[in-house]
């Protein structure tokens, strides 16, 4: 298989994009796609500091590289969730986020915080206490993650958080969304969520980059990461809409790239539109400051209760 640029070997065949490219075309091909998906969006300037959410997974740690790469002033963060001591899940994912900074980025800052230290419980603890997600500590960890992200991004100043979300992962959502038909859902779906009393601006770089692709950048750029994924998401409707999804992608390539784009353009050219949540009115927390729809204490604040 030959590199379409230039006739060396190709490490890689994106059939959605008619390329097939070597390891330097490659990684050249993959900086360029994110820094026109930041710029084609308006996510954030080189004046802007901007916090990356790593959580020790490829997509993270490979947006985290890239974004130093094209100079951006970036510092990562770590939530510690406390997720299955025994397996030692989010230590492992902690050890990957650092492993990355001393071997090739040991001027990077990295933000770590602690749930159990910072709260009292880890998430899994915590879920049960509180029996929500019928045993599985998924939407806990959501809610939690989300607060201490704005927390972090709010208190340092920065003006973006940046998450690793790729295109399989939107188009998962998607497909989700589109099923159900949730309308505020689908209006809200999008590469960047504008910063809105006291929610931090949130931005998603990796938007138009394939799963397999940023697998294959933190190969090729020989980043280290964690290849398990978090225990509790095996079997998930997500990683089922994700299979599905590829069966579809090998029938048609290009197919869920096309799902994605063809949703944002129809939205974005008002022939598609949805009713958002006008008139949710946001208040802050009576205990945190942080905006909430709900009553004088959020949701996050009423978890530890
Ligand atoms: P996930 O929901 O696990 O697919 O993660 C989506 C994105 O959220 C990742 O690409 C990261 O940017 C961010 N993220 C997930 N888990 C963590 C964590 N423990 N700490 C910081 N950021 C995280
Ligand atoms: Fe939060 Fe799995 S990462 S429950
Ligand atoms: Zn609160």
């Amino acid at each position: 298989m030959k590199c379409s640029k230039w006739g060396g070997t190709a490490v890689i065949k994106m059939r959605q994009h008619r390329r097939r490219l070597c390891a330097n075309h490659f990684v050249e091909w993959f900086v360029s796609m994110t820094q026109r998906t930041i710029e084609k969006h308006g996510m954030f300037g080189h004046a802007d500091r901007v916090l990356v959410a790593v959580s020790g997974g490829k997509d993270s740690l490979a947006l985290w590289d890239v974004l130093l790469r094209l100079g951006y002033q970036v510092e990562g963060m770590y939530i510690s969730l406390g997720i299955d001591e025994d397996l030692g899940y989010s230590d492992t994912s902690l050890a990957m986020c650092r492993r990355f900074v001393s071997a090739h980025h040991p001027e990077a800052v990295l933000h770590i915080v602690d749930v159990e230290k910072e709260y009292g419980q880890p998430i899994p603890t915590l879920a049960r206490t509180k029996r929500r997600g019928r045993g599985k500590p998924c939407s806990v960890c959501g809610l939690v993650k989300r607060h201490v992200m704005n927390r972090l991004a709010r208190d340092g100043g920065f003006a973006a958080i940046a998450t690793g979300h790729n295109l399989d992962d939107e188009v998962a959502v998607l497909m989700q969304n589109t099923l159900h038909w949730q309308t505020g859902y689908l209006a809200r779906q999008a590469p960047v969520l504008a910063e809105r009393e006291g929610l931090a601006r949130k931005v998603k770089p990796f938007v138009r980059i394939y799963e397999r692709e940023a697998a294959a950048y933190t190969l090729i750029r020989g980043i280290d990461y964690i290849y398990d994924e978090c225990p509790y998401a095996k079997g998930s409707t997500t990683n089922f809409y994700k299979d599905l999804l590829n069966q579809l992608e090998l029938r048609s390539s290009g197919a869920k790239q096309q799902f994605y784009l063809q949703f944002l353009r129809a939205r974005d050219s008002g022939s598609m539109s949805f009713a958002a949540e006008q008139g949710i009115e946001l208040h802050p927390c009576r205990q945190c400051s942080q905006p909430t729809t709900a009553g004088d204490l959020c949701a996050f604040c009423r978890l530890w209760e």
